[in-house]
C-alpha cells in the first residue's frame, strides 16, 4: 500500500511537470490527447465568412419571421383575448361556418366527451372510473359556462381551470374555436326557448305536431 501511493504522487509530480497543469501559459501548442470536437470549422458572428453569397456570416431573418410572443398575442384568434388587455373576446373572432361546427362536432366528441359527456352533461365514460365532480357545460340551475364568454371557454381548452388539465398542447387553435361553436349549438339545443326560434319559422314548430314514432300521447 505504501509502495502504491509512493508511485502515484511520483507519477502525478512526473505528469504534472511535463505535461502543465491547467491555466499554466505556454507559447507552444498544448498537448491534447483527446480532442473531443474542441476544434471545429464555424463562422464568427458579424464577420466575412465564405459560406453565405452576400459574404457576411451573420444573416437577417427569413421573411415573414415573428418575434416570440409579439404578432401572435396581438390576435385574439390565438389568445382568446381582446387586442392588448386581458379582456376575453365575447364571441367567436373568425367565421363560424357549417363546416367548422362539423370539425367542432368531431373534435368535441374526441376530446371533451371522455368526460363530459357526448351532451355535454358531464356524464362522460371517465365518471365510470372515479372522476367525480365533471362540469355540466349546460349548468341549468347557473348557467355558468353558458354565460361565460367564447373567449373565456377557449381559455379553459387551452389553459385548463381547477381540476381540467390543459388541452391547448393537443387541440389546434382553430380546432379549439370550432369545439366552441359546437358547444354553443349543444347548449342551445338543451336551453334554447320559445323565443330563440325566429318568427317566421315558430308556426311551422307550434302547429299540430305529429306524433312521434314510439311516443303514445296520452
Ligand atoms: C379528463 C377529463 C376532462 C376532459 C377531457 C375535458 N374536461 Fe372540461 N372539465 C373537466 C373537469 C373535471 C371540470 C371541472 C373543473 C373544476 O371546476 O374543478 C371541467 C370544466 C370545464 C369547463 C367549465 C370551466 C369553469 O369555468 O368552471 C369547461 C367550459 C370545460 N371543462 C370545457 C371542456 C372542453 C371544451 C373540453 C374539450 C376540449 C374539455 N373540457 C375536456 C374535465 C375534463
Amino acid at each position: 500500500m505504501r509502495y502504491f501511493f509512493l508511485t502515484f504522487v511520483i507519477l502525478v509530480v512526473v505528469v504534472v511537470a511535463t505535461a502543465g497543469k491547467r491555466g499554466s501559459i505556454s507559447r507552444k501548442p498544448p498537448l491534447e490527447i483527446f480532442p473531443d470536437m474542441d476544434k471545429q470549422p464555424k463562422l464568427r458572428p458579424q464577420t466575412r465568412g465564405e459560406v453565405f453569397a452576400n459574404g457576411l456570416s451573420s444573416q437577417l431573418p427569413v421573411d415573414g419571421t415573428v418575434a416570440r410572443g409579439s404578432a401572435f398575442e396581438d390576435s385574439p384568434v390565438n389568445t382568446g383575448k381582446v387586442a392588448g388587455t386581458t379582456n376575453y373576446v365575447a364571441t367567436i373572432p373568425m367565421p363560424v361556418t357549417a363546416q367548422l361546427m362539423e370539425r367542432g362536432e368531431q373534435r368535441f366528441n374526441i376530446s371533451c366527451s371522455p368526460c363530459h359527456g357526448r351532451m355535454g352533461d358531464g356524464k362522460g365514460i371517465t365518471t365510470k372510473f372515479g372522476m367525480a365532480v365533471i362540469a355540466d357545460l349546460h349548468d341549468s340551475k347557473t348557467r355558468k359556462v353558458v354565460q361565460q364568454s367564447d373567449g373565456e371557454i377557449f381559455n379553459t381548452i387551452t389553459y385548463g381551470k381547477n381540476l381540467m388539465g390543459p388541452y391547448g398542447g393537443l387541440v389546434s387553435i382553430e380546432d379549439r374555436w370550432a369545439i366552441i361553436a359546437y358547444l354553443r349549438a349543444l347548449q342551445r339545443s338543451r336551453l334554447g326557448i320559445e323565443q330563440d326560434v325566429p318568427a317566421d319559422v315558430l308556426p311551422t314548430l307550434l302547429g299540430p305536431v305529429a306524433p312521434r314514432a314510439g311516443v303514445q300521447k296520452k
